[in-house]
């Protein structure tokens, strides 16, 4: 992977992981892998935007040398501390031991917290500028975008936005524009990078994106830290952003489940059939065999959520609990769901699965529907009925 001249003097400096397929530890996948973007800006003063993760050090070097030398870097501008961007800041300070770390008051503290490093540091706010020369960057504080350090770069004279995780994508590709890759996978990853982290932040995502509005910025090219830079159409990331925290989904239903002796099964099949009747599309999902980071990056864009599990020691079946973790803590909003399972005598499942999803803020449309042991033909009807319902409460939602 050669480094990429993004703009006139504005490089790409990052790294391509091919093989990550989990993120966050592993709390969710990334199958396409995806990438740790970096961006020299050479000037009459040279700045580093971003590092890679620490593994992929050298990696970057190599193709900051392809430039300059590494040696003349005097600022490392860091929009973030997570360590997939910030873990290779101790390698080019030992090249550029003269240089200046930039970023905000949260970002020194938590990058003293994670390295220990007490490094020579400028803080910076919203609206402060850094001259290069012929550039001026304009830091943008983004607090909880996705980390109480997070901050946005932004070049006038570029109309250029380096936004970090915002906007990025899990994709590893050899391509580094948004032009040159199958649009409908670029959205997808998106959608998916969106649904799993910054879902919760919705409401911010909704502020921030007012405030840069009314700031006047004029963005041509919005360049992400994982992923594409969007230089043909930022204005679509940003329009599927306002979408995605105003909550807007698609009239279609997803079933999310998990069962022992199918049962549970059945009955999500039935309601599956009930919806479709009704024209609704809808997706069924087994918890277990599936993956519920792409689960969750369906949601994003599904209205409905029926979630169904057979009882066990009184609740939810183990494979189910996750699912049930993930949606209260990133909370979806204006989503329409309800409850469903078999049980064998005392029940549980639906009350725990009502709770989590009142607690995840949905709506719930409908008392759950349980069936005590085996359905039976009339039991599997009503399944059917209570699949049609949704289906109609669906069609009947803004
Ligand atoms: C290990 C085990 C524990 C169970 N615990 C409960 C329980 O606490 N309360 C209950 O109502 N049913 C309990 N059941 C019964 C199941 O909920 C019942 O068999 C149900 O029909 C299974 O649905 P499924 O076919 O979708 O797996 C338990 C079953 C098993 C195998
Ligand atoms: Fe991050
Ligand atoms: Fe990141």
């Amino acid at each position: 992977m050669p480094t990429v001249k993004v703009l006139e003097n504005i490089y790409w400096v990052g790294v391509v992981d091919w093989n990550k397929r989990h993120f966050h530890g592993y709390a969710y996948s990334t199958q396409r892998g995806t990438s740790y973007n970096a961006y020299l800006i050479v000037d009459n003063k040279v700045a580093l935007v971003d590092t890679v993760e620490h593994p992929f050090a050298e990696e970057m070097i190599e193709r900051i040398k392809e430039v300059i030398d590494p040696s003349k870097i005097d600022y490392i501008i860091a929009n973030h501390v997570e360590a997939d961007h910030s873990g290779s800041i101790k390698e080019i300070l030992n090249l550029a031991p003269n240089a200046t770390l930039v970023g905000t008051a949260n970002c020194k503290a938590g990058l003293e917290k994670h390295y220990f490093g007490y490094w020579k540091f400028q803080t910076v706010k919203t609206g402060d500028t850094l001259s290069l020369g012929e550039r001026t960057l304009t830091f943008l504080e983004a607090p909880m975008l996705h980390w109480p350090d997070s901050m946005f770069t932004y070049i006038e004279k570029d109309a250029l936005l380096l936004s970090n995780d915002g906007f990025g994508q899990h994709l590893a590709s050899s391509k580094r524009f948004d032009d040159e890759i199958n649009q409908e996978i670029l959205m997808w990853e998106a959608g998916k990078y969106y649904a799993n982290i910054l879902w919760l932040y919705s409401s911010l995502v909704l502020r921030k994106l007012a405030e840069v509005q009314k700031l006047g910025l004029k963005i041509d090219m919005i360049a992400p830290s994982h992923g594409v830079i969007w230089r043909k159409a930022p204005m679509k990331i940003v329009e599927a952003y306002l979408k995605w925290a105003n909550g807007e989904a698609d009239k279609k239903a997803l079933i999310v489940y998990d069962t022992m002796w199918a049962s549970t099964e059945r009955m999500a099949k039935a309601m599956l059939e009930g919806i479709t009747s009704e024209g609704i599309e809808a997706k069924l999902y087994r918890l277990p065999v599936s993956d519920e980071g792409d689960i969750i990056g369906e949601l994003l864009e599904t209205k409905g959520l029926l979630l169904g599990s057979a009882t066990i020691n009184n609740g939810v079946l183990p494979t189910v609990a996750p699912f049930l973790r993930e949606i209260e803590g990133l909370r979806p909003k204006n989503k329409l769901a309800a409850a469903f399972g078999s049980y064998g005598w005392g029940g549980g499942a639906t009350a725990a699965i009502e709770k989590s999803l009142k607690s995840a803020g949905m709506e719930l449309v409908a008392p759950a529907i349980t069936v005590k042991w085996v359905p039976d033909n009339a039991e599997l009807q009503k399944c059917h009925e209570y699949g049609r319902e949704f289906a109609k409460k669906i069609k009947a939602a803004e």
